[in-house]
């Protein structure tokens, strides 16, 4: 087994390192090693009846954690800005985020800001945190390839996050980082105003539809996205390309939703008045 006090030869560090980089930990980021993790999400409590297994913590459900005042701050930048441009701007000047602690710089989104069809992830990942560019690795690769496959290739579309800066060692964002992107999202698709939305895999649909269930439940059907003023979005969700990569089986899956999310892209352009 490989331990920490394998390092004290070259071979030894190289196998540590190794080790590391298969767990996620691909990054330095300081010398000496920080409490990185003292700001922890909230864990709920554990039930009564002492000595049995708590249930598993309830994904982060749309809106929560709204009294932090990250989120507020956040709330209030994303309502101010007027225009494209000037949400851009104020994201890129958000310092709250603790992702930010440990991200190389801030990732947005990618594409026609005029498309009808967005895509919404999860987080950028290490290249992505490199280029700040979204889905510029291994898994939006695939999803470039799905995308011309389907006939809108990456720059006819808008591509963004539920979160602008690399989790370390891509771990999920926490409930308290999405709840703090969050603003900004829903001003980004208020904003674009698409005709059509699809999430890519279960953590950005969540953070967007009122639901709790997890991508296999909630992929394969219609969503409905309220924008503020009431214009109703059709959605769908698909599996992660990430997730594909693990799981190649599953292609055919998100291929369908995939081409059904397209099939909505040509049912809102055949409702446009000519
Ligand atoms: N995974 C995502 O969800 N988004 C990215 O930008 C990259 C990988």
């Amino acid at each position: 087994m490989v331990t920490p006090d394998a390092a004290d030869t070259a071979a030894g560090l190289r196998a540590w390192l190794q080790l590391l980089a298969a767990s996620g930990v691909d990054q330095l980021i300081d010398d000496q090693p920080q409490p990185w993790a003292s700001r922890p999400a909230p864990q709920p409590k554990a039930p009564s009846g002492a000595g049995t297994t708590s249930p598993r913590p309830a994904p982060p459900a749309r809106g929560r954690l709204v009294d932090d005042p990250a989120v507020a701050s956040a709330r209030n930048l994303a309502s101010a800005a007027a225009d494209l441009p000037a949400l851009l701007d104020a994201i890129a000047g958000f310092t709250l985020c603790p992702l930010q602690r440990t991200a190389t710089q801030v990732c947005i989104a990618d594409g026609d800001p005029r498309s009808p069809f967005m895509l919404v992830g999860e987080a950028p990942g290490a290249e992505e945190d490199r280029e700040g560019k979204p889905f510029v690795g291994p898994s939006g690769r695939l999803l470039d390839r799905m995308l011309a496959a389907a006939g809108w290739p990456r720059p006819t579309t808008w591509i963004t996050n539920t979160v602008y800066w690399r989790p370390p060692g891509n771990r999920e964002p926490a409930a308290q980082e999405l709840a703090m992107c969050l603003p900004f999202l829903e001003r980004q698709i208020e904003l674009i105003r698409p005709k059509v939305v699809l999430f890519v895999g279960g953590i950005a649909a969540r953070a967007l539809l009122d639901q709790r269930d997890g991508v296999t439940k909630l992929r394969g059907r219609r969503f409905t996205y309220q924008l503020p003023d009431g214009t109703a979005i059709p959605a769908r969700v698909m599996f992660h390309p990430a997730y594909l990569l693990r799981r190649p089986h599953l292609k055919g899956l998100a291929w369908r939703d995939l081409l059904a999310t397209v099939a909505l892209l040509e049912e809102t352009r055949a409702e446009e008045p000519a």
